[in-house]
């Protein structure tokens, strides 16, 4: 009998900042027996994720680094295909983790059943996925975002900062402002994803314009890139302002990362900074994606970028840390 086979990213060597196609390989192997409990998910698309960098490197992360010839995790959503686990039948829709083909899964870890929401399967690797729920509870729980405040949202272009942008304005923000890099995503957040104002970091003139845009200050921080932006901004937040700290991602890549020197802010104005690990809010997701659906359906915007075939998925997840990426980047298997 000839074996059936799956595909599956390895980590070829730890990587040194940003990181590189050559880091990563495709391996091909048996998909085995499954033990008793155990099902086999079909995966439909895996997702590249800043936050997969932090785990390619020795070092403290939240979770464990991969070692060389260890394969890569990354989001996933798929069908069961064969099951021996009374709780996930076959036909079953999943989200779960494997930069791979297929996924057996015991249910331990992040595999949820996906609802019964009539919306594209792509979206619960975006907006009705892990960037959409920590867009959500990064503003709602951390944020407790009232109506009138005004936020700043740093990587605005990618899936958490552009769905948090569109949920602050539907929950009563009174101006939004976002930082991404380069003028076609600047023009298509303020243009189609309404955000206030969006400022290009990469431009000239780029700190006065942030001066300018800050105003009287901002109420809601929700920063995604790291120490230099939460410096930058320290001085403009308002009095009892809040910031969230989603993720960090230039500071990922970086060999020395830069200091905030302006914590006496913190101080004066008796701002709160708290991080944000969205598996916290598990409980929460299934109404935060009932909510983000019905957004959906009444005009809520997002962009993908779909590769496909698992070969491309190192390409891919690179163009994260170029920039090149504009959208929630998705691998089709
Ligand atoms: N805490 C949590 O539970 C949680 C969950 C999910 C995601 N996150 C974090 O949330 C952040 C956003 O995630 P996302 O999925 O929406 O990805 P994303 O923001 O689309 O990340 C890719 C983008 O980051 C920007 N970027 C790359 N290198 C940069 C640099 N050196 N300086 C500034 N910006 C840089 C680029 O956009 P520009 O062209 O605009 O620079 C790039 O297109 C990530 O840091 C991620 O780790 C946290």
């Amino acid at each position: 009998m000839t074996a059936r086979m799956m595909e599956r990213i390895v980590l070829v060597r730890h990587v040194e900042g940003a990181p590189q196609p050559a880091d990563f390989r495709v391996e091909t192997l048996p998909i085995p027996e499954l033990a008793e409990g155990q099902f086999l998910i079909a995966n439909r698309f895996v997702s590249c994720d800043p936050g997969t960098r932090s785990r390619l490197s020795p070092g403290a992360s939240y979770a464990r680094p991969v070692m060389p010839g260890e394969p890569v995790d990354g989001f996933c959503v798929g069908e069961v295909v064969e099951s021996r686990n009374a709780r996930f039948a076959v036909g079953q829709r999943v989200t779960a983790t494997g930069w791979a083909s297929h996924v057996v899964s015991s249910g331990k870890g992040y595999v949820l059943p996906l609802p019964d929401l009539d919306v594209p399967e792509s979206l619960w690797l975006g907006i009705l996925g892990v960037p959409g729920m920590t867009a959500w509870f990064a503003l709602k729980r951390v944020a407790e975002l009232k109506p009138g405040a005004r936020v700043l949202i740093t990587s605005a272009a990618g899936p958490v900062g552009t769905t948090a942008g569109q949920l602050a304005k539907r929950w009563g923000a009174a101006h939004v402002v976002g930082v991404a890099g380069g003028a076609e995503k600047c023009r298509w957040l303020a243009e189609v994803a309404g955000f206030d104002e969006a400022l290009d970091y990469k431009a000239p003139g780029f700190e006065a314009a942030f001066a300018e845009a800050a105003g009287p200050g901002f109420d809601v921080m929700l920063d995604n890139v790291g120490n230099a932006m939460i410096d930058r901004a320290l001085p403009h937040m308002k009095v009892f302002g809040r910031i969230v700290l989603s993720g960090a991602t230039a500071d990922y890549l970086a060999d020395t990362v830069p200091g905030v020197v302006n914590m006496r802010e913190m101080i004066a104005k008796r701002l709160r900074m708290e991080g944000i690990l969205v598996f916290d809010d598990l409980p929460g997701f299934a109404e935060a994606q009932a909510g983000i659906a019905a957004m959906v359906a009444d005009g809520l915007v997002y962009r993908e970028e779909i590769f496909d075939g698992l070969a491309t998925l190192p390409d891919a997840f690179c163009g994260l840390f170029t920039g090149a990426s504009f959208g929630r980047r998705l691998v089709r298997i």
